[in-house]
């Protein structure tokens, strides 16, 4: 009996002790990303810091590390399950490591074929549902934020999927963009954002995938002469946190930064169009990099292609999400 009171009255100051320490300095939270600051990421991060410090009236203060400063790729998800980060937002296709295979079926070629059908998504059960498989894994997952539609760049004209034979492409860690390479008999290589514009430059790789945002700010356009809007995947984000201290936070404090995040979701989705566009329009004045329209026929051809990966790849992510999408989102693989 003793004992047990003696611990009681141990967890009872600890707490408060937590409490008063959280009342007197700011609580930190460190957001690291992989993106320029002028990107629909850098900008969304920027906003959740300005609302929720406001919000907090100071008892939150947020450090934004951009561009892969504090952590890159490959470092980031451990770094925010040992607690040396409290948020980040990697793209959809860099989960696998973390044992979460499922968001990978946002990288199926050509199966979203706007915004409005990705939120059919992210915004419905299902996404909801694949936020949550983030808890086993000392994460929280906040929100989706948009980026946009990948092109493909190299230093070769890409009209044709034939085109792409033989070159080496970097992707990121999704073995459905593996798949996606291969079955456009290119070769998949895996580098973090941080490397690509040198092994473009060098010659490591010979071309590469990304929105456009992200092909402008991070000078890819310098190092590749042609991008061809192929439109064929989608980049968007899972915002996350770090699970222990999420739900450490003071009820008030969590439910102030929740709200800032909804605003700041709204934020993200609503400027990603134009950065991208902007970006593009950017690229075209620069003249470095030739931009490739595919006409209809030329983008049919890309998606014959690629179909193949939705049923190499179905068992990766599972049959029954990949049903459940293509039924909340119309897409239909025979159609292509
Ligand atoms: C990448 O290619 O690694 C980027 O899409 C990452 C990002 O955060 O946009």
């Amino acid at each position: 009996m003793k004992r047990s009171f003696v611990l009681m009255l141990a967890a009872v100051i600890a707490a408060s002790v937590a409490a008063r320490a959280w009342a007197q300095q700011p609580i930190s939270i460190k957001f690291s990303h992989v993106v320029a600051p002028d990107t629909p990421k850098g900008r969304a991060a920027e906003y959740f810091k300005k609302l929720a410090e406001e919000g907090t009236k100071g008892r939150v203060k947020v450090e934004i590390y951009p561009n892969s400063s504090l952590f890159k790729d490959g470092e980031e998800l451990e770094a925010l399950q040992l607690g040396s980060v409290q948020m980040l937002a990697p793209t959809l296709s860099k989960f696998g490591p973390l044992g979460i295979r499922e968001f990978e079926v946002f990288d199926f070629p050509y199966i979203f074929d706007s915004y409005d059908e990705v939120h059919k998504v992210t915004a419905g059960p299902t996404g909801q549902a694949l936020l949550r498989k983030l808890d086993a894994k000392g994460a929280v997952g906040l929100a989706y934020w948009d980026n946009g539609f990948k092109p493909m760049s190299a230093n070769k004209p890409l009209h044709k999927p034939e085109d792409m034979k033989g070159l080496k492409m970097r992707i990121q860690s999704s073995k459905v963009l593996d798949a996606q390479m291969r079955a456009l008999g290119a070769l998949p290589q895996v580098l973090a954002l941080s490397e690509v514009y040198q092994a473009l430059q060098t010659g490591v790789v010979d071309g590469t995938e990304n929105v456009i945002s992200n092909f402008y700010t991070q000078k890819m356009y310098e190092v590749q002469k042609y991008v061809t809007l192929t439109d064929h995947g989608y980049i968007g984000y899972v915002v996350i946190a770090n699970k222990t201290f999420w739900d450490a936070l003071p009820a008030d404090i969590r439910t102030t930064l929740e709200n800032a995040m909804k605003d700041a979701t709204r934020y993200a989705n609503d400027i990603a169009k134009k950065e991208n566009d902007d970006a593009l329009a950017a690229i075209r004045k620069s003249g470095r990099t030739q931009v490739i329209e595919l006409t209809p026929e030329e983008k049919r051809a890309w998606k014959k292609a690629l179909v193949k990966v939705h049923t190499e790849m179905a068992s990766r992510v599972g049959q029954s999400l990949l049903a459940d999408i293509y039924r909340e989102t119309g897409f239909d693989p025979t159609k292509f």
